[in-house]
């Protein structure tokens, strides 16, 4: 069994490249430990991919997009598994379809990890050379294999979840889960607003959908100092929350109908009312005061009408972010946890950053000036824009310094297999 000494920490930007690259590298193959060949060939539904899939996708990635492309002489390691391994990049050409990655039992997973270790050669080989001439592709081939950490971890999750045998991924750990916002008075921190900034500032690394920096206004607010907790939500469905569609928006309403939705994802109600819901460590007991996590947006919007409330805007979301450590929360960086937990900050908003991805009622669309990257890679996000939201912070299994406040994660409003939660927010006027 894995523990938390096997596990390699976050990359820091202070790391020079090779090292961010082996150590980014090292901490997937950290993950998939515990994992035997079928555990990582097998697909649980169409949005989750192989664990296989990920380590392999990751190295295409780099294959493709910095070796072949920049890289002269460089041989692929097998030419027919670009075909396999390509995500969703037209410029790249056909590939398999997403919903028969699971088919895909050979290669084998020690073949997937050779694929790994020539691909880790050449780039390593090389990095002089490469960070000269393509830097940034490698600075966002790092940060795509950090957001395929966290994906292969809620792929995992689900794929586990359909086991009638509960299998845990990571041992048990003591887990403290409660923050200490009672103590800052008022359940809420209220924003005057104005004219604000959002968007990517610095020279850091950026994805393009944050790009560029640019005025928003904002009417007063106010955003609850900590997300909603399990203890809220059973409140909400002992409420008849999931039976009452004053409180849903219609295509919620039907989602909830046509899917027999009754709590979140993973739950399960024991014969003596108690809730038990599976986690990376198996079944475990719904703690009450532990943020709610596995909420789809139709969801979270239902409770925020039930509380009278609202979610939160991204850019009201990012505005009270600002001045928070991104580093500074609850993430993923090499001890393993079960579930989220709350940590207060210096502006009296807890859990800000890690604990759970905190939906905004914001739709997925580009920033005034936006321009997709370049080439290829033009693909990333841009052409996503359509029928998400998005969702801010990271969760507690987003790789620590993964995370900044002007992050826009996205996803339909109906999915709810990544660590989806939520905070209210309020009007002042
Ligand atoms: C930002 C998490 C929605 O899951 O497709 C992975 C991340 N982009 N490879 C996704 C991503 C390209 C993306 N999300
Ligand atoms: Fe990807």
């Amino acid at each position: 069994m894995n523990t938390s000494s096997t596990l390699r920490p976050a990359s820091l930007p202070e790391q020079d490249l090779a090292e961010r690259f082996q150590t980014v590298r090292e901490r997937t193959l950290d993950l998939v430990a515990p994992l035997s060949d079928a555990d990582a060939s097998a697909q649980s539904m169409v949005d989750a991919s192989p664990a296989k899939w990920h380590l392999a996708h990751t190295t295409w990635f780099f294959e493709i997009f910095i070796l072949r492309d920049h890289l002269e002489g460089y041989r692929l390691f097998n030419e027919r598994w670009p075909f396999l391994f390509n995500s969703y990049y037209e410029a790249e050409g056909a590939r398999q379809a997403r919903s028969q990655r699971g088919l895909l039992t050979r290669p084998a997973l020690g073949e997937v990890r050779r694929f790994r270790e020539y691909v880790d050669q050449a780039v390593l080989t090389a990095i002089p050379f490469l960070a000269e001439r393509c830097g940034e592709l490698l600075e966002l081939g790092l940060h795509h294999e950090e957001q395929h950490q966290e994906l292969l971890l809620t792929d995992v999750k689900h794929l586990f979840s359909c086991n009638p045998l509960g299998p845990a991924l990571w041992p048990m750990l003591p887990v403290s889960m409660v923050g200490d916002v009672a103590d800052s008075g008022s359940a809420w921190r209220e924003f005057s607003g104005g004219l604000v900034e959002v968007g990517t500032d610095g020279d850091a690394f950026a994805f393009d959908c944050e790009q560029p920096r640019h005025k928003h206004f904002l009417n007063p607010y106010a955003l609850a100092r900590r997300t909603v907790t399990n203890g809220e939500w059973i409140a909400f469905m002992e409420d008849g929350g999931y039976r009452n569609p004053a409180l849903w928006l219609d295509e919620g309403w039907n989602w909830v109908k046509a899917e027999g939705i009754e709590s979140p994802l993973y739950w399960r109600c024991e014969d003596d009312g108690h809730w038990m819901h599976f986690t990376l460590a198996g079944w475990q007991p719904v703690d009450s005061a532990a943020p709610v996590v596995h909420i789809s947006l139709f969801e979270a919007d239902a409770f925020a009408a039930w509380s009278s409330a609202r979610l939160p805007t991204e850019q009201e979301w990012e505005h009270a972010a600002q001045g928070l450590d991104p580093d500074g929360g609850m993430q993923f960086d090499g001890e393993y946890e079960v579930g989220p937990r709350a940590a207060s900050d210096p502006k009296g908003l807890s859990e800000m950053f890690g604990s759970v991805w905190e939906w905004t009622g914001s739709p997925y669309r580009p920033y005034p000036g936006f321009r997709a990257a370049k080439g290829a890679v033009g693909e990333y996000n841009g052409k996503f824009m359509s029928n998400q939201f998005v969702l801010k912070g990271g969760s507690f299994v987003t790789p620590r310094g993964h995370m900044r406040g002007s992050y826009r994660n996205f996803f339909q409003p109906e999915k709810r297999w990544q660590f989806t939660g939520l905070r209210l927010a309020r009007d002042l006027t």
